[in-house]
């Protein structure tokens, strides 16, 4: 029996971000090339992707590519961006099917101009649909966008845009790429690496962590359904008591 008949809809997270990690392992272990590895991994995004909109997730962040990852050997690098390129321009039928918005966010001026284009158009076709959000983070990194927003943000202070004094927590939010979109609730990261990579740094404040073992190519939407029920066994307190919770 599936997993899927033991969530509970009403205690479901709103924003799902997950890193994908273990590509290369996954295709060394296969005795093939990383390549391999990241065109399974494209599997797995569309069974999660599918999986999260079917139990009614609003919002799945998918860490596609970091901006450490541009040091990798150019041969990969090019090979990921191809990917994603074809991986956008054969999904959009798919996501409009299923009423899925995509959304970027990143360092995008970054990005090869074709794949730049492919993102946009895709992103433009789907930006009527409301079921869920899917928002790749590519060329992505916490302290980058943290930088990008204390530039602007002191950028608008010093031309008195902007007062010192109304600067808080959600005016930051505002500030970052992920602007409107509520924090992520849980992070899951496959590969059992015990570690967020610079990854949405300020939105995951309070995120439930979940770490799978499993490599990205061979994570399935049964295993996405035990991380939506793990979440769900878990109490959320933010600081207070589990008696002034349960009270609640
Ligand atoms: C994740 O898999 C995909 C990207 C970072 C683009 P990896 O390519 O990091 O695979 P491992 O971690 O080397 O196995
Ligand atoms: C994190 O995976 C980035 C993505 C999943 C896109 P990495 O494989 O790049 O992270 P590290 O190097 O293990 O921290
Ligand atoms: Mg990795």
């Amino acid at each position: 029996m599936s997993l899927k008949s033991k969530i509970i809809t009403e205690k479901l997270p709103l924003h799902v971000a997950i890193i994908m990690d273990g590509n290369g392992r996954w295709a060394s272990q296969q005795g093939e090339i990383r390549t391999f590895g990241h065109q399974n991994g494209v599997k797995s995004v569309r069974e999660v992707t599918e999986a999260a909109a079917e139990t009614g997730v609003k919002f799945l962040t998918l860490y596609a590519f970091s901006t450490e990852n541009w040091n990798r050997p150019r041969a990969e690098v090019n090979a990921l961006m191809e990917l994603l390129i074809h991986t956008i321009h054969v999904e959009k039928e798919t996501l409009n099917k299923n009423n899925i918005r995509l959304l970027a966010i990143g360092d995008l001026m970054s990005l090869p101009e074709k794949c730049r284009k492919e993102l946009n158009e895709a992103i433009q076709e789907t930006s009527g649909n409301d079921r869920m959000s899917l928002i790749l983070a590519l060329s992505y990194s916490a302290k980058w966008e943290i930088c990008e927003a204390i530039k602007r943000i002191s950028n608008n202070v010093c031309t008195g845009k902007l007062d010192a004094e109304d600067i808080n927590e959600k005016l930051i939010s505002s500030y970052l790429t992920t602007a409107g979109i509520p924090d992520p609730e849980l992070l899951i990261r496959t590969s059992g690496e015990y570690r967020v990579s610079n990854f949405l740094l300020w939105q995951i404040a309070y995120a439930e962590l979940y770490f799978s073992e499993k490599l990205w190519p061979e994570f399935t939407r049964e295993d996405f359904y035990e991380a939506l029920i793990n979440y769900q066994n878990r109490e959320r307190r933010f600081g207070q008591t589990s008696g002034q919770i349960s009270k609640s």
